[in-house]
């Protein structure tokens, strides 16, 4: 069977874009399935930087065809963006990307929603969303009568029913005191504007545009090998993450079939990634999160500012009744360790293996927010290593402490760790092919976790 997934077991920016982009070298196609421009993947490699956001990690590789699918909202002007900064540095877009015509579209409207109504929960914490429009969009699709897919912009009746949505669009604005736009303007949709602007995307992205359900269903029939690169965390998931401190699609292992078109059953080695340590951008409660000298090393070493929104990312010790509980939920087969060299110079470091929440000990992930937020890690604490990682290329040559931490998750997520990154490079980077060590164990050979 031909797919592998590479899903994110936190809160993001677990350094996916790294990892999709080298296992880009064994895969065929890459296939970007659910979120939007609220993601932004850093690949490295040669001196270069690469920000990627829509665009799936695998476009950097010439050899490969990079598919986003209809499980993503896409902003036309974000996407066009990407289009032209990757050709402006000599990367070859054309006859290597295809965008479903089933992807719901952005519109301004939606950036405007998010930005209004995002601190509007009750009890008034905010999501801290990306301001990129996400909710808003799928919010539209789930709903249905406001929504605008892709290929809605080549059939004739598109203006009608653009036009509709406009002008309910303006009533809902016009009952909504105060709103303002980014630019802190009162929001004005001008549809003659927005549509003009709109026709030219879609002439743009033209190429680009087709049935990729059809598409990968032939490639997956055919025996090519599809690499699927999650967006966002395992923990975001809409229906299975830190509701309502989430993003809106599903972002865990479980969102691949229903955000690609591909049946689970093509999919045979599924990918967890996670950082050494947790991050978390925006609201929401985070257990292990660090107030002190070890969140600001943690931020400092490991670079810790958002990708999309360059807001400082909260950190703290790595969370493995979190993780532990993603890893089921996705399927994952194995473990890629990131960031691992970010631990280095710390005396000693901690794992959070259970929480107390209220009086008592608890080891599976809570459901409800509330008991998150009372939850008080219980940890067990490791020694550090003072070396510096980042030259690092053998499993055999890490320090004794950072072998006996990378076994300790292992063991307590109930999944060996395969690969270990330790810098940002593409070729900071240790497979671990010990003796006896599996590289994918199919699912029913599972460890039972070690403290379940
Ligand atoms: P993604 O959203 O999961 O693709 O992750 P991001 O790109 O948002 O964030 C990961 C950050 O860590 C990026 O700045 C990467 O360049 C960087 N990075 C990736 N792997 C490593 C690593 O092993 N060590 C260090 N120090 N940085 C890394
Ligand atoms: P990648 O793919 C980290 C977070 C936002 C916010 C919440 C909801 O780079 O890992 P949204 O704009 O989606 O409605 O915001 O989700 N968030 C991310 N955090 N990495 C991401 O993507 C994220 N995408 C969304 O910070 O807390
Ligand atoms: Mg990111």
């Amino acid at each position: 069977m031909p797919g592998t997934c590479v899903i994110g077991l936190q809160w993001g920016d677990e350094a996916k874009g790294k990892l999709v982009d080298i296992l880009t070298e064994e895969n065929e196609i890459v296939v970007r399935y659910a979120g939007g421009a609220n993601a932004g993947h850093t690949v490295v490699s040669e001196g270069q930087t690469w920000k990627l956001s829509l665009i799936p990690s695998g476009i950097l590789r010439d050899d490969v065809i990079c598919v986003v699918t209809g499980g993503v909202v896409l902003d036309p002007a974000s996407v066009i963006k990407e289009i032209d900064g990757l050709e402006s540095r000599g990367v070859r877009i054309n006859g290597k990307m295809l965008i479903s015509d089933r992807a719901h579209v952005v519109f301004p409207w939606h950036i405007a929603e998010d930005r209004l109504l995002d601190g509007s929960l009750s009890g008034g914490e905010a999501i801290g969303t990306t301001g990129r429009g996400i909710g808003p969009c799928y919010r539209d699709k789930v709903g249905r009568s406001l929504a605008v897919r892709l290929g809605d912009l080549y059939r004739d009746d598109f203006r009608t029913k653009f036009d509709h949505i406009v002008e309910f669009k303006k009533r809902l604005f016009a009952g909504w005191t105060g709103a303002t736009g980014q630019d802190g303007k009162a929001i004005e949709l001008d549809s003659a504007t927005i549509y003009a602007q709109y026709m030219q995307y879609a002439e743009r992205l033209r190429p680009f545009v087709c049935d990729t359900n059809a598409y990968l269903l032939d490639a997956v029939e055919a025996g090519k090998k599809l690499l699927f690169e999650g967006a966002q965390g395992a923990l975001l998931d809409i229906d299975h993450g830190t509701f309502p401190f989430v993003t809106s699609s599903n972002s865990s292992g479980l969102g691949v079939a229903s955000g690609s078109g591909v049946p689970g059953r093509w999919i045979d080695r599924v990918i967890g990634v996670v950082k050494a340590y947790s991050t978390r951008v925006g609201g929401g409660p985070m257990p292990t999160e660090q107030v002190n000298a070890i969140g600001e090393h943690l931020r400092e070493r490991g670079r810790e500012y958002g990708t999309v929104t360059m807001r400082p990312r909260r950190c703290g010790w790595f969370d493995a009744v979190a993780a532990r509980y993603t890893a089921r939920l996705s399927g994952v087969d194995e473990l890629a360790v990131m960031l691992l060299d970010v631990l280095s110079g710390l005396d000693e470091i901690k794992i959070c293996s259970a929480y107390t929440i209220n009086g008592k000990r608890v080891e599976q992930f809570p459901s409800h927010v509330d008991d998150l937020k009372h939850a008080v890690p219980v940890y067990e604490t490791v020694p550090g290593w003072q070396e510096d990682l980042s030259a690092v290329r053998r499993y055999d040559d890490l320090p004794q402490g950072a072998k006996k931490y990378l076994a300790r998750i292992g063991e307590l997520l109930g999944r060996p760790v395969s690969i270990v990154s330790v810098g940002p490079d593409r070729a900071q980077t240790i497979f671990c092919d010990w003796p006896g060590q599996k590289k994918s164990w199919p699912r029913h050979q599972h460890p039972a976790p070690a403290n379940a």
